[in-house]
């Protein structure tokens, strides 16, 4: 939640932070601003709204600093409007800050500020900031080039919460200083020029070099270099890491929105996160992992922790690993894990499911079970975010940067890994040859068979032409096409505003079914041959009831019965939602589209949340 971007280099730097903004706008788009040294001190350009208003501000063009921090803004205190927009001055108007997070004693630093005469003019936990650097700087007697340094170091140690921030000083006209603690922040490094990003897509086009800063510690970024300083301000050295993402994948492509984009490139992200982890004769290896038949067959349980569509994730997990593993495992919803004293020790193993792997939830969740002596999975897209720094293991979706906020190939990429990690689980147990086998023959034609559900959008379209101006849609399933009806209502209301349910089917008649009225549509997903005729019977008791039926099957069934049929190809049950779910993520994408919605950005959210 919230997006800051740094620049220091010989270039104007303003159209390269508002340029970095707009590709870190789905973090948050309540206001924007950036803040440079010019020839006269200071300057900050700021506004309510999105970032494409900065174009406007009189005098944006005028600006000719080479050093600049950036933001654009998820509210979090203080309503979006002008004055709550970052980036903050102390009231001298000698530091300017940006920052992502939440500073949790913001109101007693404020008070004590306010006690020393400073005075604030926003209602933002962010002000306390450059006012508790300048505090501390005006108290320094001394005057070398670590001063603005101290200061920065004496202010976050006050600072209690999460904070990624970027500060700039009138005084030091020639470098930035950067710090972290639970946000994401990453350094990319360049030729005489030097990059700061909430994130790794929106710089890429400038440089595939990063440096990744932990926890309290601190970087000083100058055109020629960036040194880094642990939490007691002692000198550390840091190696950049190559990031392999393509800086074209970041971009639209010829696509309308890149959560079409994204869905579109659930065969290349699935076909990546297979890479070549197993063929149909070997055995299924992990670079990263070496768990043993001993620790696997001693768990008591697993448990799979995270967030909205990750937590589903998790749920195609559970039955993959309980199904091949015979190993019980439960998954959780983050921030209610972390706050249930979970029963959790050195024989359960955690894995935490993560895209950005910079959800706050999430990461308490992870650190709660290191506590408790549990070992720790993490299963991210991002390499050294976060999640993946905290865990013992940590393996990755290669799903590629994803960019929209409704999750797409990030969701079937976690549904791949998940299962060929149950596969590996099963192998290292030495049990189910059978099956395994079956189901690597089935994982690698799962590529062809994606291609062929993504051309059946045009029935989806039309479909949607029909359903966009519903104010309730309902989702059925069972067994595992129940974990893809919470993610295709997720997804619908995500994009499209609408209210929506997801429902085992069976258990309709214990109470949704008063729901049910004349037109109303019904939504249902029908893979397991076992199960599909008991779906049916539910589906012709809510068409009794007037409802307007779309039903995704791979199945035998009478398509006479229903409004429209979408064929998916068939393919292994454990695999079956990375098919099901597209058509459902082509439905909530149409809806949006049909009501003329911001599909890339919905409002009152962001893509990666960082705050509890
Ligand atoms: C997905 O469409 C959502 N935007 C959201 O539920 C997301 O999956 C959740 O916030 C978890 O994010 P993460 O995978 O980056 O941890």
């Amino acid at each position: 939640m919230c997006g800051i971007v740094g620049y220091i280099g010989n270039q104007k730097a303003s159209p390269i932070l508002i340029n970095g903004l707009i590709r870190l706008e789905y973090r948050g788009y309540d206001s924007a601003g950036i803040s440079t040294i010019e020839k006269d001190g200071l300057s900050i350009m700021k506004d309510k709204g999105r970032v494409k208003n900065l174009y406007n501000l009189e005098g944006i063009d005028d600006l000719t600093g080479t050093i600049g921090i950036a933001h654009t803004r998820w509210a979090t205190h203080g309503k979006p409007a002008k004055e709550n927009s970052h980036p903050h001055m102390d009231n001298s108007k000698t530091f300017s800050v940006v920052h992502n997070g939440i500073i949790e004693n913001y109101n007693e630093l404020r008070k004590f500020l306010t006690e020393n005469g400073y005075t604030f003019y926003s209602q933002t936990d962010t002000e306390v900031i450059p006012n508790l650097v300048h505090y501390y700087y005006s108290k320094d007697t001394q005057s070398d080039e670590l001063k603005f340094l101290r200061a920065v170091q004496n202010a976050c140690a006050d600072l209690k919460g999460s904070y990624a921030i970027e500060i700039i000083c009138k005084d030091y006209k020639d470098c930035m200083i950067v710090t972290r603690k639970d946000s994401p922040l990453v350094i990319g490094k360049g030729e005489d020029e030097n990059y700061i990003s909430s994130d790794i897509p929106a710089i890429l086009s400038f440089t595939r070099n990063f440096y990744l800063l932990n926890d309290l510690e601190f970087a000083i970024l100058t055109r020629e270099a960036v040194s880094f300083y642990d939490k007691d301000l002692n000198a550390i050295s840091k190696k950049a890491e190559v990031i392999e993402w393509n800086a074209a994948s970041a971009e639209k492509d010829g696509y309308d929105d890149f959560m079409l984009k994204e869905i579109h490139e659930q065969p290349t992200a699935i076909r990546e996160t297979i890479g070549a982890k197993f063929s149909e004769t070997s055995k299924c290896e992990f670079d990263e992992l070496n768990f043993t038949k001993e620790y696997l067959s001693g768990l008591n349980k697993i448990y799979i922790v995270a967030c909205g569509t990750a937590m589903y994730a998790g749920l195609v997990g559970k039955n993959a690993i309980e199904k091949l593993c015979k190993i019980t495992t439960e998954v959780d919803v983050a921030s209610e894990f972390r706050y249930r004293d979970p029963l959790v020790d050195d024989k359960t193993l955690c894995i935490f499911i993560s895209q950005s792997g910079e959800t706050a939830d999430t990461i308490a969740a992870l650190k709660l079970c290191k506590e408790k002596g549990a070992k720790t999975l993490a299963i991210s897209n991002v390499i050294g975010s976060s999640i993946t720094r905290e865990a013992d293991y940590s393996i990755y979706t290669h799903a590629g940067p994803e960019i929209a906020v409704a999750s797409t190939k990030a969701y079937t990429s976690q549904v791949m890994l998940i299962t060929i990690l149950a596969i590996y689980f099963a192998e290292v147990l030495e049990i189910n040859t059978t099956t395994l086998n079956t189901l690597k023959k089935d994982i690698m034609e799962l590529p062809a068979k994606i291609e062929e559900t993504l051309k059946l959008s045009e029935n989806i379209q039309d479909f949607s032409k029909k359903a966009y101006q519903e104010k309730d849609i309902f989702f059925l399933g069972r067994g595992i096409d129940e974990a893809v009806a919470k993610e295709g209502s997720l997804k619908l209301k995500e994009i499209s505003y609408i209210h929506s349910e997801s429902y085992p089917a069976g258990e309709l008649k214990h109470g949704p079914i008063a729901l049910i009225e004349n037109d109303i549509t019904v939504v249902s997903i029908m893979t397991d041959c076992k199960l599909v005729e008991k779906t049916v019977s539910n589906i012709q008791e809510v068409i009794t009831r007037g409802a307007k039926t779309l039903v995704i099957t791979n199945q035998d069934v009478d398509e006479k019965m229903f409004d429209l049929t979408i064929r998916i190809p068939e393919t292994n049950p454990f695999i079956s939602p990375i098919l099901s779910i597209i058509p459902l993520q082509l439905f909530a994408y149409y809806i949006s589209k049909e009501k003329g919605l911001d599909v890339d950005k919905p409002r009152n959210l962001a893509k990666s949340v960082t705050v509890e």
